[in-house]
């Protein structure tokens, strides 16, 4: 019998297991309740009593090594193993990636944006999303009864004609030209709000970026080359632009900005509806009674302005054919913007 014990240990100090299964059927067959302990134990009954005390001390050391043992490569070939024996490491096995998140593709465009201003010198400003009537609309010289401030446009902030949604990130030039002394170069990125019905191509909230420059004698001819330097740097170095007279009232003369269009060059194609240009953003004169509303002196500064949608111009570089895309958040989409 003492054989059989000294063949058992044996088996179970030389017993290397590469699965944690291979340790669970060597468990089933040593400890489990028909498996060779319990048959010793059985056959211990009936070895000769002079014996007993030698076989007994040999059995039980025999259970008390399988039983660690067991527990200890357990361990090892568990999936929550810390330190996997070397003889449970598949080395060759193929590694698995972790998944990782990506940006919006609303988030890339207006931190490129950002960036491409940042290179000519302007700062980050930043404003309330719950703002006053004076700096969403009065200090931007939009007459009382302007159509802009209407309840079709304005989301109010409960009954108070006074507080509401921004509808443009025009609200922090205003405050930028309130705090800050010319010269003044500052970007403002934000969300806006306008009571818009959803569509393929509008939404009631999406993201601007403006940009406004005053300092003494700035002139149109500034404001026409940071928007071609912008232009080349968005959308490549072939980008041309061309500006077409346009109205806010905020600025005086004001402009629509197009590009050529990326996808046809400029021939002619259905995003650009044949006509070779996109409007990507409005920009303008900064209305001398604007800087005299928000304390700069208009007769010794002037300014430039600029403002576009992040969306539209997100659309247009990625080909994306409906805004609503951009905030359903479904994965599929989002993962196609993962290096960009
Ligand atoms: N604020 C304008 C808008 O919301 C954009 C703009 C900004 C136009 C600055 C001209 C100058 O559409």
């Amino acid at each position: 019998m003492i054989e059989k014990i000294n063949g058992l240990r044996r088996r179970i100090e030389e017993f290397v297991p590469t699965t944690a299964s291979e340790v669970e059927e060597l468990r089933i067959a040593v400890l489990g309740k028909n498996g060779e302990i319990n048959a010793l134990m059985e056959e211990f009954r009936t070895v000769a009593p002079e014996m007993k005390r030698e076989v007994g001390q040999a059995l039980n050391a025999v259970k008390t090594l399988a039983t660690e043992r067991i527990a200890e490569l357990k361990e090892s070939c568990g999936e929550n193993s810390k330190t996997p024996s070397p003889s449970a490491a598949d080395l060759t096995r193929p590694g698995t990636n972790d998944a990782l998140g990506s940006r919006h593709p609303v988030s890339v465009v207006m931190g490129e944006v950002c960036d491409i201003f940042a290179r000519l010198g302007y700062t980050i400003a930043d404003g309330p999303e719950i703002e006053d009537d004076w700096h969403v609309f009065t200090a931007l010289n939009f007459p009382p009864e302007h159509p802009a401030r209407d309840m079709q446009d304005t989301f109010f902030i409960e009954k108070n004609p006074d507080i509401l949604l921004r509808t443009h990130t025009s609200s922090i030039q205003a405050r930028a030209m309130q705090t800050q002394k010319p010269p003044i170069r500052v970007i403002c990125p934000g969300r806006v709000f306008r009571n818009e019905a959803i569509s393929a191509r509008s939404h009631c909230m999406f993201h601007q970026v403006e940009g406004l420059y005053v300092d003494k004698n700035v002139s149109f001819a500034d404001l026409k080359q940071s928007v071609l330097y912008f232009a080349k740097e968005f959308f490549g170095e072939r980008a041309a632009i061309r500006l077409r007279p346009s109205y806010f009232p905020f600025t005086e003369p004001s402009a629509e900005v197009d590009v050529s269009c990326q996808l046809c060059g400029g021939a002619g194609c259905n995003v650009c509806k044949h006509t070779g240009w996109l409007e990507i953003m409005g920009c303008g004169m900064v209305d001398p009674a604007v800087l005299d509303a928000c304390g700069i002196d208009s007769r010794e500064y002037s300014g430039f302005a600029f403002g576009m949608g992040i969306e539209r111009t997100a659309m247009l570089k990625y080909g994306i054919r409906d805004i609503r895309l951009l905030f359903e958040n479904d994965v599929r989409f989002l993962q196609q913007f993962e290096s960009a």
